[in-house]
């Protein structure tokens, strides 16, 4: 029981009080606790407690007032009392019935919403792009800007779309290249379905939609079995290029690849490219750039052998070649009509060579610490 309680309960001359000015102090000190009382009456059952224990018959504290202060109270004090206890207790009745009201109306806020204005705002850190993000929308834009456009294909694939359409049949041996995620899948399954080890299962998902001139790129993820180290992950990024028409050359493809080179690297990189094989493209090409670390001498600044080419003064890029009249014919394309290029990038080490980062996991780690270095 408080001390508050405790003086309601005690006649007056108990308390010490014998004059009438004596009194303003002491209900001074009931308004308040009233008025902390109220604040707290948040809904219908605590104003119900609250409105009992003020105005309770019996043993509210009004009554106890009347009881134990006004009624034994010397003549003296008899009259500042009733005046005193009449103005509290049309305070404390007014100040309970538009609680009440608050509260039906739904317009009283719950501890919970009240908005204190004083604390510390909530200092929320902005993310930003990943790297490999970023690389993929500088090569997007790249292309966007000599006409191509963005296509997203599925991550899971069939193994028609992943190899037979792509001129890949069952035991052709470069699928020993592409160690492949099989999905588990029920007995009885209509189709074998693998985790595309390659983006280029869009090629021919574009081609069965569009017909000719086709101009797309494919970024997206990929996987294969492979131990990961500084320069393998079972998981990477690709970005896949197509460009079908009725007049395509094969100068297309190399000036079309030879800007977009330059664009990313710098306006003096050279480029090359060496005979190479893939079953859908032919004939097929691996592309080179000149280092553009050393500007193509194979040797450093410092004097020692450039690391990044490790002395060779090219490094390799990525795949590419002339889409083999062989696919044509799984999207019905007429091949004597139409010709076209495609080309397969690998954006993570597209990345890390242009960004100087040396180990392909940590775009895969999250780790901040390395993320805050590109904003
Ligand atoms: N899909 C090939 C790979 O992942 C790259 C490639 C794409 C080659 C398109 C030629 C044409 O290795």
């Amino acid at each position: 029981m408080s001390a508050q309680e405790n003086k309601t309960g005690l006649p007056l001359v108990h308390l010490g009080i014998t004059r009438p000015e004596e009194l303003s102090a002491l209900f001074a000190d009931l308004r308040g606790r009233f008025n902390a009382d109220c604040a707290c009456a948040l809904d219908e059952s605590s104003w119900k407690q609250f409105r009992d224990t003020w105005l309770g018959r019996k043993s509210g504290v009004l009554a106890q007032i009347t009881d134990n202060w006004l009624k034994p109270a010397t003549p003296e004090l008899k009259r500042a009392v009733g005046q005193q206890l009449n103005e509290l207790r049309a305070h404390v009745e007014s100040q309970i019935e538009s609680r009440r009201a608050a509260i039906e109306t739904g317009t009283e806020e719950t501890a919970r919403d009240r908005v204190d204005l004083s604390l510390p705002g909530v200092i929320r850190p902005v993310g930003s792009r990943h790297l490999v993000r970023q690389v993929f929308q500088e090569i997007e834009d790249i292309f966007f800007s000599i006409g191509f456009s963005v296509v997203d294909g599925p991550e899971i694939e069939t193994p028609y779309y992943n190899f037979e359409a792509l001129n890949i049949p069952e035991f052709h041996p470069v699928r020993d290249d592409m160690d492949t995620f099989y999905l588990d899948l029920p007995k009885g399954a209509p189709t074998l379905l693998l985790l595309r080890t390659h983006t280029s299962p869009m090629q021919i998902r574009t081609m069965e939609k569009q017909k000719p001139p086709v101009r797309v790129i494919v970024p997206g993820k990929v996987y294969r079995r492979d131990n990961p180290d500084a320069t393998h992950s079972f998981a990477f990024h690709q970005i896949e290029g197509l460009a079908v028409d009725t007049d395509i050359t094969f100068c297309d493809f190399t000036g079309t690849i030879e800007y977009f080179v330059k664009q990313f690297f710098g306006p003096s990189v050279k480029t090359r490219f060496r005979p190479s094989y893939f079953p859908f493209t032919e004939p097929s090409v691996e592309f080179d750039v000149s280092c553009p670390f050393c500007a193509g001498t194979g040797t450093a600044a410092s004097g020692g052998t450039c690391s990044k080419c490790k002395g060779a003064a090219w490094i390799e890029l990525f795949g590419a070649g002339m889409v083999d009249p062989a696919v044509y014919g799984f999207v019905n394309y007429d091949p004597k009509k139409v010709s076209g290029f495609a080309f397969g990038i690998g954006i993570d080490r597209l990345a890390m060579l242009k960004y100087g980062i040396d180990d392909i996991q940590v775009f895969f780690q999250n780790d901040v610490r390395f993320l805050r270095q590109f904003p």
